[in-house]
Formats: C-alpha cells, structure tokens, sequence
C-alpha cells in the first residue's frame, strides 16, 4: 500500500502549490493586481527566486494593486530593509538579502509586523526559512527566455488558501 501511503502523507501536509507562466510584464502587473484582490491585513507573501527575476517589481504590483497611487514607485528596500506604503491597507516591503544573521530579525521586530494589521511583502523569505510563518504565501520567481517567468506559488493554510483561488482567478475568463 506504498502508493496510498504516499498520497495519505501529501494530502497531510496541507500545502497547496501552482504554477503561473508569465509571458511579459503586464502580465506580471496582472498577476500582482488579481493576488493584491484576495488580500487582507496579516496576510505574509514571500518573494523569492533568482537575483534580478522580478521580486521587486511584483512586489510594486501587488502594492499597487492594493491602492498604492501608480506615481509611486516601489523601490527595492534591499538597504533600508524596510519600506512602508499606504494603499487600502499598510503594505510593508521587506528584503532580507543582507541580513546576516537571524538575530538581526529580532532587531527589526519582523513578527510585529507579520502579526500587525498589514500586508508584508517579503523578498528573499528563504534566507530565514526556520523563521518564516508557516501560513504564508510563498512566490517563487524563475527567470525564462527575455520577459517570461514562471511563478510557482506554495502555501500551508490561509496560505494554501490563497494558491487555490489565485489559480481560480487567473484561469477566469472574466478576468482576462
Ligand atoms: N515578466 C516580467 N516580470 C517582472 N519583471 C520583468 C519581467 N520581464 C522583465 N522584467 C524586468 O526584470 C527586472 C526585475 O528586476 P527586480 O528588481 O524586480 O528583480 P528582483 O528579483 O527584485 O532582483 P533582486 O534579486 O536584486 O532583488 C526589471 O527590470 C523588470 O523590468
Ligand atoms: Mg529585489
């Protein structure tokens, strides 16, 4: 019974996962706007993924896509660590690609803001994966030929949540 072992185990650990394939930027700015749709205070989003393939300009999608003014660049906050915007919620972008140690975590208060009445967008969430809450919403980003990208979404609970009606959403024919 190896077979229904296996499939026992998966369904257990709860995690949904799916895959997008993003032929250009306005596509990306797409999916930004359809997740920015289905998010509320306190949800955690993870951006991961290769160096340059497109952490920082989804994260401005999503930002935008939840109210932030289209004037307002979303930059990386690769050196400030943090940034804060104002859309229909706080939006709080985080970058954790210098961060040496888990220690300085604990300096930046991140679970204050992972528990606050936010959306925290969080780039290079895997560099702490010990730390990261376990409902959140990974995105990981692959580099493709020029503009194309897949993003690979993953998620446990409010999380796996997400995946599934983001998949939805994406394949709606009214959302085109
Ligand atoms: N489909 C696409 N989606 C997102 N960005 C794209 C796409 N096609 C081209 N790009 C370009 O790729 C670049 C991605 O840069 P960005 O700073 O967002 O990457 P990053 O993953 O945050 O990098 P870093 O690893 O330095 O944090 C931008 O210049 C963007 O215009
Ligand atoms: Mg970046």
């Amino acid at each position: 019974m190896a077979n229904g072992d296996l499939k026992v185990s998966l369904l257990e650990s709860g995690v949904e996962q799916y895959s997008f394939f993003i032929s250009d930027e306005p596509q990306t700015r797409r999916f930004g706007a359809r997740l920015a749709e289905l998010l509320r205070p306190g949800d955690v989003v993870g951006l991961c993924g290769d160096l340059g393939a497109g952490k920082t300009y989804l994260a401005g999608a999503i930002a935008h896509g939840l109210g932030v003014p289209d004037e307002v660049a979303v930059t990386s906050p690769t050196f400030t660590l943090i940034k804060e915007y104002i859309g229909v919620v706080p939006i709080y972008h985080m970058d954790l690609y210098r961060l040496g140690d888990p220690s300085e975590l604990y300096d930046l208060g991140l679970w204050e803001y992972y528990d606050g009445a936010g959306v925290c967008l969080v780039e290079w969430c895997d560099r702490f994966e010990d730390l990261w809450p376990g409902s959140a919403l990974v995105l990981t980003l692959t580099l493709g030929r020029d503009t194309e990208r897949t993003i690979r979404a993953e998620g446990k609970g409010r999380g796996a949540d997400l995946v599934q009606a983001l998949a939805k959403k994406w394949h709606s024919p009214l959302e085109k």
